[in-house]
């Protein structure tokens, strides 16, 4: 998608589709007078009889009907008081959407926004991007949208600056890595196994800076990574471990490792989920995939930062040789764990992971996992978690996470419920009491993380959408990536 600046006036563009934000009852609007005068009056007539008042959500399409260069005219209302970036990307969103639907594959839109221009521009270009992802190659009548060819950005008087390109191509680099993390959730289960993840994250994990190794089973085997191959025994498909590494062409600044849990279907093992619960749970490789994104887009971005990416990754099923409720796993940090409930296997396999991330002593740690119904249960399906065991780094993960359209909300690791993971075999058992289940996970995995600056996301909410809404259809939403970026990017 080719995205241009132009220094026109609103009523010169010439394109099929002209997108104008409004605000929620600015009757005044200028803007609105110029156009409404050049079309005889029939805007205000069109808007006042679909009280269209620029309501935050709210558009109206009108053909200009060879009364202005452009063929259509569409109002995006924007609310009232202040623009965010959630916003702009909404707008950017409708106007790809009704783009497609007059089968246009070019919209400009009045670009006026009252601050932070960059933001907003790259709020606008995602939101159009976003928008149009699709996954039909399962569909035997799944049609492709039509591709948008440009996207214009226009007012009298607008010019391009650095930092506004710099902030389109981050935005142009990032959607593509959110398609790939939404992909890879949305492919059966059966499809996406270990060796596939493997093979997707050396394919997509290309460029300048990037190498990816793949562990096998014996590989594991050798670097004792005891939770991954416990989880692994009820399974006839291999694990495996990814490992992403980024070197930067200078020298690195900081050093950061990224973990995502990698569970490419979780029947919950011996301790069998119910089939509703297993319906959608093909994302259980949700942070995984949000961990190979966004590796996938470092090379473009060109930070001076060396991140490491960790995917540990099997299914959890309940073959012949499954781990037992009661079994003991010795991590190769010397801890131990007692396996009291098989479905709690996230913590088991990231465990692993933490560990050997640990060793190497990098800045930050930060994992994504959909790790427990009970974080949903707390934060619904639209918010995820955040825990750590550094408050600045967990400011700035909220931070980066609310600009970037993603939401996150802190959740505390209380000391006092370690008492609710306590063995009487092991250093700890792998699930806690009745209540407070997103915390005590998260206890577990602060265990193997050390005095290292980490942050553990807990995305089982935001993964996966149940249903579809504007910037992503239901499926894999490819939840995290838009947050590291931005993340890494602030640092
Ligand atoms: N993958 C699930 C968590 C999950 C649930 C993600 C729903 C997305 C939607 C995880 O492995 C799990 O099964 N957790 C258990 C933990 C319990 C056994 C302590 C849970 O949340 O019920
Ligand atoms: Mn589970
Ligand atoms: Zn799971």
């Amino acid at each position: 998608m080719e995205i241009r600046f132009r220094d026109t006036p609103v009523d010169r563009i010439k394109t099929e589709l002209v997108v104008i934000p409004v605000h929620d009852k600015w009757l005044d609007d200028p803007v609105i007078r110029v156009l409404d005068r050049r079309l005889k009056g029939h805007l205000r007539a069109h808007m006042s009889k679909s009280n269209f008042t620029g309501a935050e959500g709210s558009t109206l399409l009108h053909p200009t009907a060879g009364m202005l260069p452009a063929s259509y005219l569409l109002l995006v209302g924007i609310g009232a008081g202040e623009t965010s970036g959630d916003t702009w990307r909404k707008a950017g969103a409708k106007a790809r959407k009704e783009a497609g639907a007059i089968g246009a594959d070019e919209f400009a839109l009045l670009f006026a926004p009252e601050k932070n221009p960059e933001s907003a521009a790259a709020a606008i270009v995602e939101g159009a991007m976003l928008a149009s992802y699709q996954f039909i190659k399962y569909r035997s009548n799944g049609k492709p949208v039509r591709e948008l060819k440009s996207l214009t950005l226009f007012r009298s008087g607008l010019k391009k600056t650095a930092a506004l390109q710099t902030a389109l191509d981050t935005a142009q680099t990032t959607a593509p890595g959110v398609f790939l993390a939404r992909d890879l959730v949305n492919e059966p289960p059966s499809v996406a196994t270990a060796k596939f993840l493997g093979s997707q994250a050396q394919r997509a994990c290309q460029g300048r800076g990037l190498t990816v190794e793949v562990w096998n089973k014996k590989k594991i085997e050798a670097m004792k990574l005891a939770g991954l191959l416990a989880v692994n025994r009820g399974s006839l498909e291999e694990p495996r471990f990814i490992r992403i590494h980024y070197r930067p062409t200078g020298k690195a600044r900081k050093r950061v490792a990224l973990i995502g849990k990698g569970i490419t279907f979780d029947s919950g093992g011996l301790s069998l989920k119910p089939s509703k619960s297993m319906e959608t749970m093909k994302l259980d490789m949700a942070g995984g995939a949000a961990v190979i994104a966004t590796m996938s887009c470092l090379p473009k971005l060109d930070l001076d930062l060396e991140v490491t990416g960790y995917v540990p990754t099997t299914d959890n099923l309940p073959g012949h040789n499954a781990q037992k409720p009661g079994d003991v796993i010795r991590y190769l940090n010397g801890k131990t764990i007692e396996v009291l409930n098989t479905d709690a296997e996230g913590r088991l396999i990231l465990a692993d992971a933490l560990a050997l991330a640990a060793q190497q002593k990098p800045d930050y740690m930060i994992n994504l996992a959909t790790l427990t119904g009970a974080c949903m249960t707390a934060l619904g399906t639209q918010v995820g978690g955040v825990f750590s065991n550094h408050q600045p780094l967990a400011d700035s993960l909220l931070r980066c996470s609310q600009e970037a359209g993603e939401k996150l909300w802190q959740l505390p690791l209380v000391k006092e419920y370690k008492d609710l993971i306590k063995s009487s075999v092991a250093d700890m058992k792998n699930i806690g009491g009745a209540h407070g289940g997103a915390i005590t996970a998260a206890l577990i995995l602060q265990e193997f993380v050390g005095d290292i600056a980490w942050a553990h996301l807990d995305i089982a909410g935001p993964a996966f959408a149940e249903s579809d809404n504007l910037l992503c259809p239901k499926g894999g939403t490819g939840f995290g990536v838009r947050t590291l970026v931005n993340f890494l990017m602030s640092l």
